[in-house]
């Protein structure tokens, strides 16, 4: 496993799975909580194997330290090169040559505390900040971390100088596009599975739980969403339009609503204060149907999932309407005008 992982439950996924029936089977397995691959042989003409035996039979002999004697299934350890799927394609960013890229760079053994969130997220840990890695995981995954990265520059043209620092430019990208900003692009130097000085991944700050995650864990439909941050959301998709980005798949679970910030000791105040705001921008959703359109979709989502503060206001519920309905035939001014500035 990688030096600078946690632990966590296997999440067992088969990859290939090739059957001669009742003689036995061979699957490519990858554990994507732990980011390890596996291949399992079943020589045993009792077991019929589909995917989800053999992924909980490859959890189950993760989890376990030991393969347990007269079990059908056997495991022996080999190279990883002999088991890995390696990721053949490769990206490269911020070389020594003159270059047009415009983020910082910092190297895969500067994380620390990887831990699985998704399929290719991890939190993490970076000179003692709360971050989230998304990693290049397999040769498919190239094309949306460049989109990533070149629409962060985009945004950054269109932001100019401000401040002193890239830390006055990230908090303006989501002051102004309610977008998560990039901290870095990560390269792989010694780490496997990237080709040594390309690119592993992106580095964003932890900007709070998705909203498919909060709402699964708040059974009782009571996000903390208010009117404000639902006008401010629609108000930066506005702006990363003026600057001809498509975010391309605007919904719950790629909308993060931040946490108040740590050092804030007026609990409330910060609380009122968070943003909803997007992450996994540029990768356009098949049958997408357009960032205006899935914003009204996202409202409505929104409201119905907000606490009875917002959701049982009808006033307000007017308000969120008119507002999708305006997106619907893509008027974000009107929109706007709908959403009242005040937060009631
Ligand atoms: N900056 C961030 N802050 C907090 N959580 C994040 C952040 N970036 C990603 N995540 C979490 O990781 C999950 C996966 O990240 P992301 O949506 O960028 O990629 P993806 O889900 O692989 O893409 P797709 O939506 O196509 O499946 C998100 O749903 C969210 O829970
Ligand atoms: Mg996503």
């Amino acid at each position: 496993m990688e030096s600078n992982r946690l632990w966590h439950d296997p999440v067992v996924e088969i990859f290939s799975n090739l059957i001669t029936p009742g003689v036995r089977c061979s699957a490519s397995a990858y554990d994507l909580a732990n980011r390890r691959w596996y291949r399992l042989k079943v020589d045993d003409a009792e077991v019929v194997p589909d995917d989800d035996w053999l992924s909980s039979t490859v959890a189950k002999h993760v989890r376990a330290t030991t393969a347990r004697a007269g079990s059908p299934v056997t495991f022996e350890t080999k190279p990883d090169d002999r088991v890995d799927r390696p990721i053949t394609k490769s990206l490269s960013y911020g070389g020594s040559e003159p270059t047009t890229d415009k983020l910082p760079t910092t190297t895969f053994d500067q994380l620390e505390s990887l831990t699985y969130i998704s399929r290719s997220a991890d939190r993490c840990t970076w000179h003692g900040k709360d971050c989230v890695f998304k990693r290049i995981e397999f040769d498919v995954d190239i094309e949306p971390i460049a989109t990533e990265i070149r629409i962060r520059e985009t945004l950054m043209d269109a932001i100019g100088p401000v401040g002193n620092s890239i830390a006055d430019v990230n908090a303006e990208m989501t002051r102004r596009f309610l977008v998560v900003p990039v901290l870095a692009v990560v390269i792989g130097i010694n780490s496997k599975p990237w080709k040594p000085g390309t690119v592993a991944g992106i580095l964003m700050p932890f900007a709070g739980q998705d909203l498919e995650i909060l709402a699964r864990d708040n059974t009782d439909a009571a996000l903390p969403i208010t009117e404000l941050q639902l006008r401010d959301l629609v108000r930066g998709v506005q702006e990363l339009g003026k600057c001809g980005v498509e975010h391309g798949d605007i919904k719950y679970w790629n909308t993060v609503l931040q946490q108040p910030a740590e050092e804030d000791d007026d609990g409330a105040a910060a609380a009122a204060a968070a943003k909803l705001v997007l992450i996994d921008l540029g990768s356009v959703a098949p049958e997408y149907d357009g960032d205006a359109k899935a914003l009204g979709t996202l409202l409505l989502w929104c409201l119905e999932h907000a606490a009875p503060t917002l959701r049982e206001n009808e006033a307000a519920r007017a308000r969120v309407h008119a507002a999708a309905a305006a997106l619907a035939e893509e008027d974000f001014d009107a929109a706007l005008k709908s959403l009242s500035p005040g937060d009631a």
